[in-house]
């Protein structure tokens, strides 16, 4: 198993810089996520952190559908699951401990969201083909990556990957700070 170089994983001590009011109004997990993700369906939030995002899915999915989070800290998990908790929704989201170089989940899924968290990976073209291996017939999968920290370069050459792991570029919304672009199956 290949171990994550801390100096690159944000470390869980962030936690609040990540949640807080004022990132889910620069980031507002429904604007940005509302046209994808649908009542029923099982979705992904990889590299979760504190879970702003896996929150806003599990109030998209509704009573009937799941949210798979996922990340390698498990005090990220903990401080999603308590949140989970107070607001009820724990048994929407399931949360899952992966390995740097794994993920680690057996559900197929119809949405994946990698909100700021490629360019942590090790190998991003393992992590987008085991990706492309969770994802059901025309499952889509949205990488956002922070443009202070992420040349366009290196974002471009993200998107290059994850072409070759099988995946189709659709779109690239718009996203604060960010490059983002979303693909399909
Ligand atoms: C900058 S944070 C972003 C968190 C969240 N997506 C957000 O936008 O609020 C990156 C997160 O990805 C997680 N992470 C980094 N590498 C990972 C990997 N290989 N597998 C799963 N999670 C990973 C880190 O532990 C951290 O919680």
């Amino acid at each position: 198993m290949q171990l994550a170089d801390s100096s690159r994983v944000c470390s869980w001590k962030h936690a609040f810089a990540l949640d807080n009011p004022i990132r889910r109004l620069i980031h507002d997990p429904k604007k940005i996520l509302g046209e994808y993700i649908k009542p029923g369906q099982t979705v992904l939030d990889v590299g979760c952190g504190p879970g702003t995002f896996s929150i806003a899915m599990a109030k998209m999915v509704g009573e009937s559908g799941k949210v798979i989070a996922v990340d390698l800290q498990e005090e990220m998990l903990q401080i999603l699951r308590e949140k989970a908790v107070n607001l009820g929704l724990e048994s929407r989201i399931f949360t899952h401990k992966s390995d740097p170089d794994r993920i680690g989940v057996s559900l197929k899924v119809d949405f994946v969201l990698a909100f700021y968290m490629v360019h942590e990976v090790p190998d991003s073209k393992a992590f987008l083909k085991e990706i492309v291996s969770l994802l059901k017939p025309k499952g889509k999968l949205l990488i956002v990556e922070p443009k202070f920290h992420v040349s366009a370069t290196a974002f471009e050459k993200t998107i290059e990957v994850a072409r070759q792991a099988g995946l189709r570029p659709i779109c690239r919304p718009k996203i604060r700070f960010s490059n983002s672009q979303l693909l399909s199956l």
